[in-house]
């Protein structure tokens, strides 16, 4: 079992977890620390391509509680990752070292998703960019549970601070989702406010969520205030600028929480710069978080003896899967849907690649290195004033040029002609979302879709396709055009 996301999470999963880690903080306080051993020894990889204090340290010392051991890596620089070793093959070698699960952080959303399809071991989210940290959502949840006498029923939580880029809010939010009589309060401003797109699922789910206009309104209907910090690193540079007078107007202080009958909760780290709460509130009663970090050690010791107590040694297989090779991103190739005997001029053999954006198309013949490899027959001419065609006689296109196309322009409908006629036609989908695993190239990984009650959504970061809405990103080009070889 892989815990990815707290949404694959069923209720009564969630209460287990929260039970078993109940029973180990009484343990604790009987200080019966070491009372609980699985089976057999564990190993476990600790994987923090992003830094961490909390999520690693407190694996760390579960595993080590449970009489496990752990190995890994905090940053890059030492690994080789640093030599562009894909995580496909970062995976692979801790599999091969005999470690029996694998607990892994990283910037791109959806990573972690990939790493779990590569390994045959459990995999364990300890974050993957904007999109989930589901067991600090657990952490939480036990939290709470702790909080509201053994149950996860008609919690009324505030949210507080950048609730737009927090992974920490929305798995949580989704979680709570789960149970009874979930009310989410909110106040902050749009520019980090809840996204439309959770407050939606919320609200399908049975949520109640209600913006408020001040924090102080929402503490006086909460007995939970969540507070978090702005994820500087996930933002664009003008918002940056902005957060300093934003966080004045939302920073907790004890005027703020004199209405509070409850506590206040905190993934942390508080940036003690920007200082989202003021230092008082540290040593006020209704400060909760650094129980709420105690917690993490519990539901983690819960959670690993859990994955890793009754199932047996995986032996090492090194053969990759072939699932891993293939994506479904040419979802939308449809050969009953277009005009097959459509007659092609200049070109007999080959592909025409159309709706590329304007002046892309020179750019999408040195990605696909055309010139280089020899198809020199590359006629580029601009149709109209917005959109550009590209025809070669390079035969086929693979899922990876594929990607590599659309990150320069994406949505382009791809032609394929035989015998100047066209047999096949597609449109290939790639994530929408600029950070999604997927949209990196040099992973090559095969973006997957699956349908959520009608809408398509990315398998690894979540997010739903929304046709023509793509967005590269100047970075991804740029990046992209730098690495193109000289020819
Ligand atoms: N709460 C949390 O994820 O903290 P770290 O970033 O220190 O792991």
């Amino acid at each position: 079992m892989d815990i990815i996301s707290i949404e694959d999470l069923s209720r009564e999963f969630i209460l287990k977890i929260c039970k078993r880690a109940s029973q180990i903080d009484e343990a604790e306080q009987r200080k019966e620390r070491y009372n609980l051993r699985t089976k057999h020894p564990r190993k476990l990889a600790t994987l923090f391509f992003e830094p961490s204090t909390r999520t690693q340290q407190s694996f760390k010392a579960a595993i080590t509680e449970l009489g496990g051991l752990h190995e890994g890596f905090s940053g890059t620089d030492t690994t080789s990752v640093s030599k562009k070793e894909s995580i496909r093959d970062t995976i692979k070698m801790f599999e091969a070292f005999h470690f029996d699960a694998i607990v892994m952080r990283h910037k791109k959303d959806g990573s972690v998703q990939w790493a779990a399809d590569v390994a045959k071991v459990p995999v364990i989210n300890g974050g993957d960019g904007e999109n989930e940290h589901p067991t600090q959502a657990l952490l939480d949840l036990y939290t709470i549970y702790k909080q509201n006498k053994g149950s996860l029923d008609n919690v009324h939580i505030g949210l507080g601070g950048d609730l737009a880029h927090g992974r920490t809010v929305h798995s949580l939010s989704l979680a709570l989702s789960k149970f009874k009589e979930t009310t989410i309060y909110w106040s902050t401003e749009y520019e980090l406010g809840m996204p439309e797109y959770l407050i939606k699922k919320l609200q399908s789910l049975g949520t109640k969520v209600i913006r408020k206009p001040s924090v102080a309104e929402v503490m006086k209907h909460v007995s939970v205030y969540y507070m978090t910090r702005p994820q500087l690193e996930r933002m664009q540079g003008l918002l940056v600028d902005k957060i300093p007078a934003l966080i004045e107007k939302y920073r907790i202080d004890m005027k703020k929480i004199e209405d509070l009958n409850g506590v206040i909760l905190h993934p942390l780290p508080v940036n003690s710069e920007l200082a989202e709460i003021e230092p008082d509130v540290f040593f006020s009663k209704k400060q909760g978080f650094y129980g709420q970090a105690e917690n993490g050690v519990f539901v983690r010791k819960a959670l690993l003896y859990t994955l890793l107590d009754e199932t047996p040694h995986t032996s090492f297989d090194p053969h990759l899967s072939e699932n891993l090779h293939t994506g479904n991103n040419r979802l939308q190739r449809n050969p009953g849907n277009h005009k097959t005997n459509m007659v092609v001029d200049t070109i007999d053999n080959g592909l025409v690649i159309d709706h590329l954006k304007k002046g892309k198309e020179l750019f999408v013949a040195d990605a696909l290195q055309l010139v280089h490899k020899g198809y020199d027959r590359v006629l580029a001419s601009i149709s109209t004033k917005k959109t550009a065609f590209l025809k070669t006689n390079l035969p086929d296109i693979s899922e990876r040029e594929i990607r590599q196309v659309c990150l320069i322009s994406p949505e382009p409908t791809i032609s394929i002609i035989r015998d100047g006629k066209v047999i096949d036609k597609y449109v290939p989908l790639v994530c929408d979302n600029p950070n999604c695993i997927t949209r990196d190239v040099f992973e090559d990984i095969p973006a997957k879709f699956y349908d959520d009650h009608g809408s398509i959504c990315c398998r690894y970061c979540k997010h739903p396709y929304t046709i023509r809405s793509h967005k590269v990103s100047r970075d991804d080009q740029e990046r992209y055009i730098k690495t193109l070889p000289e020819h």
